[in-house]
């Protein structure tokens, strides 16, 4: 399979972002609705009377689980981290506009993402207007989280030790198969480095909702999450 190298991340820009919404609500919907005009309309449509296009109908996303729009055929991904629990809230929205596929790998979302945090603010705030009940959702609370994602760049600059890796993939081989065979459970061989270690800091971060992996990643540490990721990079 054919992936791109994920560019920095979302969850990095996350609480800088949570944290300028809460002091201006999200952000202005009219600038909003003129970026969802020129990035995101299209393939999606949002309002009354939306319908899916290329992309599903985005009318009432906020609040709503990930891939449950009736009659929309979504990626594998994305059904997956639906059934797991993700659910599209500023906090999940962010990093996936930023940039959908460290959110979830898999996913048909073919946009290489908006990587402004004000200008995601906008979009968000935009996109918030259509939502069933905007009432309830919070302005000035911040869904930020009160840990800081302590993702900074040298973190993805670590060279991680292939051997050492190999060592720590021992109980990873109980549930992904060595082969990189994908049954039910996703393949993790061959990706690049940085973007394995997007996905695990993403879980490390509870921003993707599976809580086996949760648990997983978050017994890692930075350098065996960068060992691991060179030595499944390299696995044929
Ligand atoms: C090239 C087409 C395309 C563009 C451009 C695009 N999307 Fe998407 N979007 C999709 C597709 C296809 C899916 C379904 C993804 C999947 O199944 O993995 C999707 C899914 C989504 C979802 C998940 C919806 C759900 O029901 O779970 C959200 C939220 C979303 N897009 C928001 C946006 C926003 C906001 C923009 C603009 C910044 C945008 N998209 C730009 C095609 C696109
Ligand atoms: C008990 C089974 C189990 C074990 C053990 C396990 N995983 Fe996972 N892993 C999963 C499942 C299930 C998923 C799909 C989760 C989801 O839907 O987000 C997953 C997803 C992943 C993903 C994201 C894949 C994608 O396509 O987005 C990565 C990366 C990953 N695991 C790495 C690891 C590493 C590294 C280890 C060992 C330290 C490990 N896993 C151990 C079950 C497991």
């Amino acid at each position: 399979m054919r992936r791109r190298p994920l560019r920095l991340l979302a969850t990095i820009t996350l609480a800088a972002a949570a944290q300028s919404a809460a002091a201006e609500g999200i952000g202005d919907a009219a600038r909003g609705a003129d970026l969802f005009k020129g990035q995101c309309a299209g393939c999606h449509q949002i309002g009354n009377g939306a319908a899916n296009r290329v992309g599903p109908r985005l009318t009432g996303v906020f609040g709503r689980r990930a891939g449950r729009v009736d009659g929309f055929a979504y990626s594998k991904a994305m059904a997956r981290m639906g059934s797991d629990g993700l659910t599209w809230t500023l906090e999940t929205l962010d990093p996936y506009v930023a940039n959908p596929r460290a959110l979830v790998s898999g996913t048909r979302m073919n946009y290489r993402g908006l990587p402004d945090a004000t200008d995601r603010a906008d979009l968000l705030a935009y996109l918030r207007d259509f939502s069933d009940q905007p009432g309830n959702i919070p302005e000035a609370e911040p869904t930020a989280r009160k840990t800081d994602p302590d993702l900074d760049p040298a973190i993805l600059a670590i060279q991680g030790d292939p051997d050492y890796g190999a060592y720590l993939s021992s109980e990873c081989a109980t549930c992904h198969q060595a082969d990189g065979s994908d049954q039910g459970i996703p393949s993790i061989t061959r990706w690049p480095p940085q973007d394995f270690v997007v996905a695990m800091h993403a879980y490390k971060q509870k921003l993707r909702p599976h809580p086996v992996m949760q648990m997983m990643a978050g017994r890692l540490s930075n350098d065996e999450i960068a060992a691991l990721a060179a030595y499944f990079a390299m696995l044929d």
